[in-house]
């Protein structure tokens, strides 16, 4: 796939289909991705490849933790309010979501079951779990880890998989340290969740909004 094409057509998936992804496919993408820049060559990533039934442990204790009301304590806090128009972004993907699955914004019980298939990761048949040595300075990790996550996202497009960044996958790191034997050294910073998207799916189709370049753009000659 051209890199244009890749870049413009990927979005989130949030509805994937059953089949689980060969092992293979995940190698190669990692393989490809692990060219991804990072500040001084550090590559201060390690990725968890988190399938089969591990995996489906943890999407159920994960979600489970968000019905019983378990207080989230991420390693990389999120934000508690953002300015405007942030703010209203935020929002708009929230009623995106919603409509596209015909949940009334008043109906609580259709919202928690929806946050609770979030928390279960869509049911995606594989979770890549992004996480850094506590012990480095973490702004520029951060960004280091965000280079190689959009590039295994694309990556992953361009191999006709689906992907879909998750916060909702870490807010409980002592529950993944519990399934998925991550050493406390590490922060968790971010899981994707990869899987063959369900084309077919409305909430894989809502039209989504950027800001126009012009919105964020300063030009300087
Ligand atoms: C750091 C980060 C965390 C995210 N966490 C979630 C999440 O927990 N749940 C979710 O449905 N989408 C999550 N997303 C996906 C965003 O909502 C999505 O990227 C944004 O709405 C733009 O849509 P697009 O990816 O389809 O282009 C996350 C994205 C990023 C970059």
């Amino acid at each position: 796939m051209e890199i244009f094409q890749a870049v413009t057509t990927r979005r989130s998936i949030r509805r994937f289909k059953p089949d689980s992804v060969p092992e293979p496919l995940l190698r190669e993408i990692l393989e490809a991705a692990r060219w991804s820049p990072s500040w001084g060559n550090t590559q201060p990533w390690e990725v968890a490849v988190v399938t089969g039934a591990v995996l489906d442990r943890f999407q159920k204790a994960n979600r489970q933790h968000l019905i019983d009301g378990v207080t989230p304590n991420p390693d990389t806090p999120m934000p508690e309010a953002w300015p405007e128009p942030l703010k209203q972004r935020y929002g708009d993907v929230g009623k995106q979501v919603l409509t596209a699955l015909s949940i009334p914004r008043r109906d609580k019980e259709a919202r928690l079951r929806y946050a609770g298939e979030m928390f279960a990761l869509f049911s995606a048949p594989a979770l890549l779990l992004f996480s850094v040595d506590r012990g480095i300075p973490r702004e520029y990790a951060m960004l280091d880890t965000g280079a190689i996550m959009q590039t295994v996202c694309l990556l992953a497009h361009a191999r006709g998989l689906g992907s879909c960044i998750l916060a909702a996958s870490v807010r409980y790191p002592a529950l993944i340290r519990e399934i998925i034997p991550i050493p406390e050294t590490k922060a968790v910073i971010i899981g994707v969740a990869v899987g063959y998207p369900d084309k077919e799916a409305p909430i894989n189709q809502f039209t989504r909004e950027r800001a126009n370049l012009d919105a964020f753009t300063l030009w300087f000659k």
